[in-house]
């Protein structure tokens, strides 16, 4: 199927083709998969690069003058300069390689704990996951410093009046997500990032559910931390990226202590290695460090403004089809969403609802998402979130709207 768009290129059925899990099926139906905020799928492509350095040069880097271990290390900061690129950083060092978004937010809070003083003040959004949430808590407790909350509005968009209320001088730092896992929304962070830099407040913000339809530009940005997760964007799990701005990444101490991150030891005294190594204690997942580039390549071929706007396709066509469902309603209707709606039917539990719509071969996310203070506002226990990407259809969404109507019939 050629994508009935004037602005998309590219052909949806033979991009299905690169992703092997999508041809399978699922309770005896053909797999329908939109959970994609939770993970999305791995093409083929990613999966060779994988096969291939188990296959040929599997060794660790960084250690050995072997050529194993040269292969590894070139490839692996291959794969941080292609992370570089794409982020748009200035330097391949400003790139720290984690196990996923949450080790990068520990890291930067971590660090925190011995810059940040008493009585000073941190800021969150109420649309935050809680793995935005938990760590800036926990850094309150050690350092006594204070935890502000920018508001919701009804209808999934941060309430920027509230937020330029919070500002002051004591501000220190900000933690936005880019795109609310829950809901959809884009944030405005562009505007975030300058209100807070005019307070003098350090801005990190969560772009796990962002990098997979938006290319975004860290100096553009003039972001101080950018974190994201390889899994969410054709990656594997377990591998991830901080970006900082070197003059912060420097006066951060180390995450944790091991090799790969020292310069020097001896029992009286250690120092520490130069960016990046420094925060990368440990052998990494070198293996998918690797594959995050080649889930990078990937992307990049397609285009994220062809995804941006084919994945806009798909959220217009099921939002406008839900909606003909008597007592659906939606939560998160900014102007401003990626293709992630999440939605309730009346009192039904959503849990009842993927249970049902699971048995017919369709994948989505039932609960809190991760984000009780979003489902609190609501005053609901959770929703059904159903995610789309590129490589979802309309044909697709057809099911799924079948597949929610007999739910509803089945549980009313
Ligand atoms: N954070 C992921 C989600 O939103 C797991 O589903």
């Amino acid at each position: 199927m050629k994508v009935a768009s004037t602005k998309v290129n590219f052909d949806v059925e033979s991009i299905r083709k690169d992703f092997p899990i999508l041809s399978r099926e699922v309770n005896g139906k053909p797999l329908v998969y939109f959970d994609n905020a939770a993970t999305s799928q791995t093409p083929q492509q990613v999966i060779d690069a994988i096969v291939d350095y188990y296959s040929r040069y599997n060794a660790n880097i960084h250690r050995g003058v072997h050529t194993l271990s040269q292969e590894a290390t070139d490839a692996y900061e291959q794969a941080r300069i292609k992370v570089q690129k794409h982020f748009n950083a200035d330097k391949s060092h400003e790139i720290i390689l984690t196990s996923g978004t949450t080790h990068a937010i520990n890291l930067v809070a971590s660090g925190f704990s011995s810059l940040l003083k008493e009585n000073e003040e941190i800021i969150v959004s109420a649309l935050e996951h809680h793995s935005n949430i938990v760590p800036w808590q926990m850094l309150c407790e050690k350092t006594g410093a204070k935890l502000k909350v920018i508001p919701m509005n009804d209808n999934g968009t941060l309430n920027m009046e509230e937020y330029e209320k919070l500002l002051s001088e004591k501000t220190k730092l900000v933690f936005v997500n880019h795109v609310s896992n829950a809901l959809g929304t884009i944030n405005p962070v562009e505007e975030i990032i300058r209100k807070a830099h005019n307070v003098g407040a350090a801005v990190l913000l969560d772009g796990a559910q962002a990098a997979p339809h938006i290319k975004a530009n860290v100096q553009e940005l003039d972001v101080d931390f950018y974190v994201v997760s390889a899994h969410k964007m054709c990656g594997p799990t377990g591998v991830g990226m901080l970006y900082g701005k070197e003059e912060w990444l420097k006066k951060l101490p180390p995450y944790q202590g091991g090799g790969e991150m020292i310069a020097t030891v001896t029992f009286e005294n250690t120092t520490y290695a130069d960016l990046p190594h420094k925060f990368e204690a440990g052998t990494p997942d070198i293996c998918g460090g690797i594959a995050f580039g080649a889930a990078l390549d990937y992307m990049n071929a397609i285009g994220f403004e062809n995804i941006a706007t084919y994945e806009h396709e798909l959220l217009e066509y099921a939002t406008e089809k839900l909606l003909e469902i008597e007592g659906l309603r939606i939560y998160g209707t900014s102007a401003e969403k990626t293709a992630v709606i999440s939605f309730n039917i009346g009192d039904i539990h959503p849990y009842d609802i993927g249970t049902i719509i699971d048995k017919l071969g369709i994948a989505v996310r039932t609960g809190h998402h991760c984000a009780q203070p979003v489902m609190d506002y609501y005053k609901i226990p959770g929703t059904v979130r159903a995610s789309f990407s590129f490589y979802n259809t309309k044909e697709e969404i057809d099911k799924f709207i079948e597949a929610v109507k007999r739910a509803k019939t089945m549980l009313s």
